[in-house]
């Protein structure tokens, strides 16, 4: 059965805090965070339901759908409002769906994880026709503004999909992965802030996704060459540089957010989406890979045919 996303819309917060910004209040620069990031500004104040609301309700615009025809609601967030009820419920009754609607919580790797749940379940025995699937983080809310080693990284941001039964569009394969022993490099304790080896990640995360990519291409029986349009989880730009490299894809087949909106973790991949529509580049039959990585570590590639 096919499988087509046909419906993207976005949110972020208005506040934005540059890096200027941030070298006021810390012992950094717009030049370093550039250099050995790649990102320029991050949106902050974000609340995780309300930009999932606004990104849910431009998806359904986008899909020229209301919220009767959608049969379920999958959130992926590491940043619940609550602790309960899953803030799905809460953008379930904002959207006003009556579907099921829970929580996915793979942090940075959650959209890949949302969307393979959200497809096998489209194909199980009276499975959804239509799915809403949104990646929403308020990570400026487990920031510590204090810490140049992970306040640079961050910013709030959603993006939402709607995933339907069409004649065209398809998944071609998928790799998921984690490896709880690797916790200790990048957590965050209830109530505190983002705990992270920034080295350790960076170097664990090119590998992880090099293989993982590596990986799903092998399912598909695709080569790098056959890949259309890469949509990387939104880091740093150095790790999407060197993913490309070991894999021999060339970073202008990636379309990227994260100078202007950080590491939005659940949220990233599809405001890269969302940029590669508005680019011009997802049409019938192009190839897209998605892969992400985050905190568990976890990490998840999936590669269809738009
Ligand atoms: O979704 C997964 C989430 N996490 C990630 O993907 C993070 C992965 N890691 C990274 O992106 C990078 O490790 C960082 C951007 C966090 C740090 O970059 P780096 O190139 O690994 O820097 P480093 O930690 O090795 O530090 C290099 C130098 C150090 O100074 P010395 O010891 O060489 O004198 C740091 O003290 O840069 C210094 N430094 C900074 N300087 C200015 C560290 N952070 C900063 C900063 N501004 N914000």
């Amino acid at each position: 059965m096919a499988i087509r996303i046909s419906g993207i819309g976005t949110a972020l917060p208005d506040k934005i805090v540059t890096n200027d910004d941030l070298s006021e209040v810390m012992d950094t620069s717009d030049e370093w965070i550039r250099a050995r990031a790649g990102i320029g500004a991050r949106h902050v104040d974000g609340v995780t339901s309300e930009m999932a609301i606004e990104a849910g309700a431009n998806a359904l615009k986008a899909a020229d759908l209301g919220p009767d025809d959608i049969d379920l609601l999958i959130l992926c967030t590491t940043t619940p409002d609550q602790r309960f009820p899953a803030t799905s419920a809460v953008v379930q009754s904002g959207l006003g769906l009556t579907c099921g609607a829970f929580d996915v919580n793979a942090v940075c790797a959650g959209f890949t994880y949302g969307y393979v749940s959200a497809y096998g379940m489209m194909n199980a025995p009276t499975g959804p026709d239509r799915v809403l699937l949104i990646g929403s983080d308020a990570m400026s809310t487990i920031t510590d503004w204090t810490d140049r080693g992970t306040a640079i990284l961050f910013g709030d941001g959603a993006a939402a999909v709607v995933m339907e039964k069409h004649e065209q569009g398809e998944m071609l394969a998928f790799d998921l992965g984690a490896d709880g022993n690797l916790q200790p490099i990048l957590y965050c304790d209830h109530d505190g802030f983002i705990q992270m080896e920034g080295r350790e990640v960076f170097k664990k995360a090119v590998r992880a996704v090099a293989q993982s990519v590596e990986n799903v291409l092998a399912k598909a029986g695709l080569t790098p060459d056959d890949v259309d349009v890469v949509l990387p989880h939104q880091a740093n730009i150095r790790i999407i540089e060197a993913v490309c490299q070991r894999i021999g894809i060339p970073m202008s087949k990636t379309h990227n957010v994260l100078e202007t909106t950080g590491n939005t973790s659940g949220a990233s991949i599809p405001l890269a989406m969302a940029k590669a529509e508005a680019d011009g580049a997802l049409e019938p039959g192009t190839i897209v890979l998605m892969s992400g990585f985050g905190a568990g570590m976890a990490w998840g590639s999936a590669v269809l045919r738009w």
